[in-house]
C-alpha cells in the first residue's frame, strides 16, 4: 500500500489527497474511511493510488445530496441506518467491465467439453445448473446462453438455467433488460444475432434486444459474494471472472471454497485471464484459467 509520506512519516489523513483542484474538499483519511466501507460492503480492497478515481466516481453523489466535502459523505455512510447510500456507494465504485464472449477459449471450451454431456443429462431428464458469479450487465451470462443455444437450440424445453449474480442492482437492471448496442454486438456472430436478438426500434442509435428463448435462460439475482449465499449448489459450470480481483487473498481464497462447494463434482471453474488458483486442491486446472473439481469430493 501506497501511503501519503508527510514529514511526520506515514500521513495522519488529515492533508488533502493530491492532485488538481477540487469542487469539494477530500482528504487522505477520507478516502481511507470510504475504502474501509468499500471493503466491508463487498470484498473490494483499493489501494491510495486509486483516491484520485474514488473522488471522480462520488463527486455526482456529494451534488445531488447537497454535500459540501467528503468529510460529511463520510459521516452519512458511516450512520448504521445508511444501509442503501452504502450500497449507491459501492455501486459507483465498482468495475463493470465486460462484453459478449470475453475469453473466447473459454465458451470454445464450454462448447466443445462442458456442454455436451451435460446436454445428454438434460434430454434424459436431468437438471443442468450454470453460474455466472459477478456477471455486470449480462453479456457473460448471455454468452454462456448463446453457447449453450448454438448446441441445444429448443434448450427453453429442459431442465437448464443459468443464474447471473451481481452486487451492483445498476448493471442486473440492464442484463434484465436485455438491450445491447451495435457496439457490444459487435462481439456476437451475426448469425447468432440474427436468430438470437432482434432489432429494437426505439430511437436512432442501432440496439438489439434479446429474443425470449435466450432471456427466459437467464436469471438475473442481486448477491454479495463476500456475504453467506442462499443457493446450495450444484453448479455444473461456474464463471467468475475478473471480479475476486478486486478482493483481497485471504477474501478470494474464501469465495473459491465457497465456490468448491458449491460445484457439482466433476464441475468446471473459469476465472479471469490473469487469476489464478494457486495452492488450493479443491480445484485441479483443466486448461488455461479453467478448473475443473475433482471427482471425488
Ligand atoms: C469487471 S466486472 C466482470 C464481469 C464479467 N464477469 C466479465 O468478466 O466480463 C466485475 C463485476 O463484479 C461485481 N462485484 C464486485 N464485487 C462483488 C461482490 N462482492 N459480489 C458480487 N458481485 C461483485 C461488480 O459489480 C462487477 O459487475
Amino acid at each position: 500500500v501506497r501511503r501519503v509520506m508527510t514529514r511526520a512519516g506515514i500521513a495522519s489523513g488529515a492533508e488533502p489527497v493530491p492532485g488538481p483542484a477540487r469542487e469539494f474538499p477530500y482528504t487522505v483519511g477520507d478516502f481511507r474511511r470510504i475504502a474501509d466501507i468499500l471493503r466491508n460492503e463487498t470484498g473490494i480492497a483499493l489501494t491510495e493510488v486509486k483516491a484520485p478515481l474514488v473522488y471522480s466516481r462520488l463527486v455526482k453523489r456529494l451534488r445531488e445530496l447537497g454535500l459540501q466535502s467528503f468529510e460529511s459523505y463520510c459521516a452519512l455512510i458511516s450512520q448504521a441506518d445508511e444501509v442503501e447510500e452504502r450500497r449507491v456507494m459501492s455501486a459507483a465504485l465498482t468495475t463493470n467491465i465486460t462484453r459478449f464472449f470475453r475469453e473466447p477459449h473459454h465458451f470454445e471450451h464450454l462448447r466443445t467439453v462442458v456442454l455436451p454431456p451435460l446436454i445428454d443429462l438434460a434430454l434424459s431428464g436431468g437438471r443442468v445448473r450454470l453460474w455466472s458469479a459477478g456477471c455486470s450487465s449480462g453479456e457473460e451470462p448471455y454468452s454462456i446462453a448463446l453457447t449453450l443455444l448454438s448446441l441445444l437450440p429448443d434448450a427453453e424445453h429442459y431442465d437448464i438455467k443459468i443464474l447471473a449474480v451481481d452486487i451492483d442492482p445498476n448493471v442486473l437492471a440492464l442484463g434484465r433488460a436485455g438491450l445491447y448496442s451495435a457496439r457490444a454486438m459487435a462481439d456476437v456472430d451475426p448469425a447468432m444475432r440474427a436468430t438470437w436478438f432482434s432489432r429494437a426500434p426505439q430511437g436512432e442509435t442501432e440496439m438489439w434486444s434479446v429474443a425470449p428463448p435466450l432471456r427466459d435462460l437467464v436469471t438475473f439475482r442481486e448477491l454479495n459474494l463476500i456475504a453467506p449465499w442462499p443457493m446450495r449448489g450444484a453448479f455444473q459450470a461456474i464463471f467468475c471472472r475478473n471480479t475476486v480481483i478486486y478482493f483481497d487473498q485471504e477474501v478470494q481464497r474464501q469465495v473459491w471454497r465457497d465456490m468448491a462447494a458449491v460445484c457439482a463434482p466433476g464441475g468446471h471453474l473459469y476465472v479471469g485471464h490473469s487469476e489464478r488458483m494457486a495452492g488450493t486442491d479443491l480445484f485441479e486446472l483443466a486448461g488455461l484459467t479453467i478448473y475443473r473439481r475433482a471427482e471425488d469430493r
